[in-house]
């Protein structure tokens, strides 16, 4: 009889997301959904032992077991795209939205990302730590286990880097797996609103010291109207790629600029929002492999009417991922269960497409798709038994906390 440390039975249906390749799911192929009814998952050392029907695991004995009530179990969710680092927030605009009120006209005016940046140049590394520490602690009771975390709310050298050394710093304080990109491109400055090649050529200095320092794994950028133009994201993107990086894009957010074939043509592992993408961006995604990252709680939150024709995406073979793009100004969450009932509703995508969207794909969004998103033997045990009966039922009952319970390579942490 084998020996495992913890044992969890009774499971109604496994979803292992073990689909038996690698690789983000592509397309069609998101339909499919690897389930197990009537399963059970062996622990050890933290990592999966094995998977299986109830009875295929009968030679195996633990020094726990958990009843797993008949319900949902599913691999620790994957959040791609938070922005979790900032001071301060931002409700007094809430009614300048209801007014009509446009997000880019806002930030024009000073305020939005701008006022966030003044917030986080303002706020001390130990509050912005806590600060931190309390959303992420929200995101686990979510189900979430790993994320990736944004700078780019200092624009500055000292608060981009301050941002950094805050995520590198929770890593110590968490079990979460976080995964940090560098967004210093985030918006222009108010000291450089006029010299916008001059403040993306203090970035691009940033780079070699990020890299050496390992401060972020990816680098990031906001093209859109009176932001960073497509030219400009081309040629930062490039040195980005110089100094090591690989590139994301907050790419057709708003506006229609083309950004779906920028992140294209420069090779970006993910294109993201890409609400008014083209059709010819959309191909081009599916040509390069380009992850497309949706979030659907920021179209709602923006309240334009407008979202991203995921439907089209996944009949071109775009792989398809989901996230909250937590933040204080555009979409202030960090219920990613909430999102997929907005993915379902909003963008159409059916629930199996929303189940792997959330879990391989986000892993691969964020280069963790060997590690995250999946119940394998010998992978980290992050797991998360649901108080729902199937998996369709979390993008159905909306709006609340379905979790029961989380699991960190096999440590409970959060009940
Ligand atoms: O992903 N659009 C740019 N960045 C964020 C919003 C940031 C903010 O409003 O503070 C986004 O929507
Ligand atoms: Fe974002």
């Amino acid at each position: 009889m084998a020996q495992a440390d913890l044992l969890f039975y009774n499971i109604g249906q496994l979803l292992t997301m073990d689909n038996g390749s690698d690789g983000p799911v592509k397309g069609n192929d998101m339909q499919k959904l690897p389930v197990i009814e009537n399963a059970a998952v062996a622990v050890k050392d933290g990592k999966v032992l094995k998977v299986g029907k109830q009875e295929e695991l009968a030679d195996i004995d633990a020094d726990e077991k958990i009843d797993c009530g008949g319900k949902l179990v599913s691999p620790g969710l994957v959040e791609p795209h938070t922005h979790l680092v900032f001071g301060g927030s931002r409700e007094h605009e809430m009614a300048l939205k209801q007014q009509g009120v446009p997000y880019l006209e806002i930030l024009e005016k000073g305020g939005g990302i701008l006022s966030t940046v003044r917030a986080t140049r303002e706020t001390p590394f130990k509050d912005l730590v806590e600060k931190a520490m309390f959303h992420l602690d929200r995101m686990m009771s979510y189900g979430i286990t790993t994320m990736e975390a944004k700078s780019g709310y200092g624009l500055d050298y000292d608060t981009e880097m301050k941002q950094m050394q805050v995520v590198k710093h929770v890593k110590n304080l968490t079990s979460m797996d976080i995964v940090s990109t560098f967004l210093g491109a985030h918006a222009i400055p108010e000291e450089l609103k006029d010299n916008p090649e001059r403040f993306l050529d203090e970035m691009i200095d940033m780079l070699p010291e990020i890299k050496e320092k390992e401060l972020a794994e990816f680098v990031d950028i906001f093209c859109e109207t009176g932001v960073f133009s497509v030219e400009q994201s081309r040629a930062y993107l490039e040195k980005a790629k110089e100094a090591g990086f690989q590139v994301k894009i907050h790419a057709d957010e708003i506006d229609p600029l083309g950004g779906a074939e920028l992140a294209a043509d420069v090779g970006a592992i993910t294109g993201d929002h890409l609400v008014g993408a083209s059709d010819k961006g959309i191909r081009r995604l599916a040509e390069e492999g380009v992850i497309a990252v949706l979030l659907p709680g920021t179209s709602f939150y923006l309240c334009k009417g407008k979202h991203a024709r995921a439907r089209k995406m996944i009949e071109s073979g775009v792989a398809v991922a989901l996230s909250t793009d937590f933040n204080p100004g555009s979409s202030v969450t960090e219920n990613l269960q909430m999102i997929m009932s907005l993915a379902a509703l909003n963008l159409k995508m059916t629930p199996e497409e929303i189940w792997n969207a959330v879990t391989v794909n986000s892993a691969y969004a964020i280069n963790r798709g060997d590690s995250a998103g999946k119940i394998a033997a010998g992978r980290k045990a992050d797991i998360v038994i649901w108080d729902a009966p199937n998996y369709l039922y979390i993008p159905y009952h909306y709006g609340v906390n379905h979790v029961q319970k989380v699991f960190k390579a096999g440590e409970k942490v959060y009940e």
